[in-house]
């Protein structure tokens, strides 16, 4: 045992991201793995840090994120780091930034958009060519990548409201192939939006068919999230069952008040399910959602936040109601006036969210929109609200679970080898936070501040974040699953 360490981390309470109680003990980092728990008061560190009772986790892992251009564009990440996020998977909801082999149409499709809405960003003309731009100029956090559906129809079809064709279809799977080898993790739609949502399953289900050879993961913004959400959880297990491969039901959700407390029926029938193929899904903390502005969306929510107009900025952060009477038209033309634009959405049901949260399964996920002028709160607050609201002072599950849920329970089902535990050999990525004080602070009317209680996140054995301020160091890598 060496008794010098690189990091040597003293008097942690343990929280190992399994889900198993707490220890108290410390932690030896070596590079970038942690060579030693246990009682090391006789060893010493080159860099020391006594947390005096607080908890040590593994770094937080963001099932469910947009950070494909905030990598490149801020790769300091503050929004995710701030929060205790040391991994992100992007290139979620069929949108990712790569690969775009032409030129990306002006104006940029939505909702390509949330990641650019001038469209410079989209120049990476293959899946490779976007891994090694991050490779090149790392960000603070790892990632891991999945390959866009609705990227991939914008890249190979003209007229998006048809199914593509065989020959579309033939090159679409060309390019997840490209993208797979590349390092890519999977394959994600939105088969909720325009354009995707004119791609009968069929077409998925043929574009996928790469995903089996490479351990492929298929992961998708469902059809549907309100009446039809139980039609559609089975779309997406007959495309994985066809596929042969594990889906990720991104941001379970059930939609529109006539469809408040419909989780007992989704995730029973996601539990059932669950037994006969693999099926994973996350969930993001709040009873709002948050994607690009439109009148159908607006109409079924009982309050709607402006997020960004491209043709009226001064309207992001104001309510959709009070910006129509400020305007002094309906609600329809305002939207129509500050189109293109992005907003949320109120229209779940707190005892669902809760429910979906609580669910062993379930896995954390932000959503968070990273370009948003008054971004949903979710980008800044979501796994500190897990820990301080829902953890802390509702009680829905203990600290080791709930940590499990952002970490542990991630890892595998992302298959992100030697991640998100605390053990002897594994990546030393850490989050080092106060139990008493961890809580969120961004709000949907201040949504742009950081989280408390988050004091230090390790990197691959790299501190990136330390008492509230960036350190500098940017060790993420790109992260890949295991070949099948
Ligand atoms: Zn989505
Ligand atoms: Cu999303």
């Amino acid at each position: 045992m060496p008794t010098q360490f690189d990091l040597l981390i003293r008097n942690a309470t343990v929280i190992d991201g399994t889900g198993a109680d707490r220890f108290k003990g410390d932690i030896g980092i070596n590079g970038d793995r942690i060579a030693k728990i246990g009682d090391l008061a006789a060893c010493s560190g080159k860099k020391e840090i006594d947390l005096d009772g607080q908890v040590a986790a593994p770094g937080f892992i963001d099932a469910h994120t947009h950070d494909d251009r905030m990598m490149l564009s801020s790769p300091e990440m503050t929004p995710k780091v701030s929060q205790g996020v040391t991994t992100i998977i992007g290139g979620n909801c069929g949108v990712s930034l790569a690969p775009m082999p032409r030129p990306i149409p002006d104006p940029v499709t939505p909702p390509l958009n949330l990641l650019d809405d001038e469209g410079g960003w989209f120049r990476f003309r293959s899946f490779g060519e976007y891994l090694d731009a991050l490779r090149a100029e790392p960000s603070t956090t790892n990632r891991a990548m999945l390959v866009g559906h609705t990227t991939l129809r914008v890249a190979t079809m003209d007229d998006l409201e048809k199914p593509a064709t065989p020959a579309q279809i033939e090159q679409m799977r060309a390019l997840v192939v490209e993208a797979m080898e590349a390092g890519a993790i999977g394959v994600s739609t939105g088969l909720f939006y325009e354009p995707a949502v004119a791609a009968p399953t069929e077409e998925v289900i043929e574009i996928c068919r790469p995903l089996k050879a490479f351990n492929g993961l298929y992961c998708t913004h469902m059809r549907d999230e309100a009446d039809g959400v139980m039609d559609s959880l089975e779309e997406t297990f007959r495309i994985g069952r066809e596929v042969g491969v594990p889906v990720v039901i991104s941001h379970h959700k059930v939609i529109g008040a006539k469809n408040y407390g419909r989780s007992d029926e989704t995730l029973e029938f996601i539990r059932q399910s669950m037994a006969k193929q693999p099926i994973c899904l996350d969930c993001y903390p709040y009873t709002a959602g948050s994607t690009v502005l439109s009148t159908s969306r607006a109409e079924t929510s009982a309050r709607v936040i402006v997020t960004w107009s491209k043709s009226l900025p001064q309207y992001a952060g104001k309510d959709l109601d009070k910006i129509a009477e400020e305007m002094g038209v309906s609600q329809n033309e305002a939207v129509a006036r500050l189109l293109p634009a992005g907003a949320i959405y109120f229209r779940m049901d707190e005892g669902d969210v809760q429910k979906i949260l609580k669910f062993a399964p379930t896995m954390i996920g932000s959503d968070g929109l990273p370009h948003d002028a008054s971004p949903h709160p979710r980008l800044w607050s979501t796994f500190p609200r897990v820990l301080g609201h829902y953890r802390r002072s509702l009680g829905l599950f203990s600290l080791e679970t709930a940590v499990h849920k952002m970490t542990g329970l991630t890892a595998v089902n992302f298959g992100l080898t030697d991640r998100g535990v605390l053990k002897e050999g594994a990546y030393a990525d850490l989050t080092l936070f106060n139990e008493e004080t961890v809580n969120e602070v961004a709000t949907y009317e201040n949504p742009i501040a950081m989280a408390r209680g988050i004091n230090t996140v390790i990197v691959n054995g790299a501190v990136v974040w330390d008492e509230g301020k960036a350190t500098g160091a940017r060790p993420g890598r790109v992260l890949s699953r295991p070949a099948a």
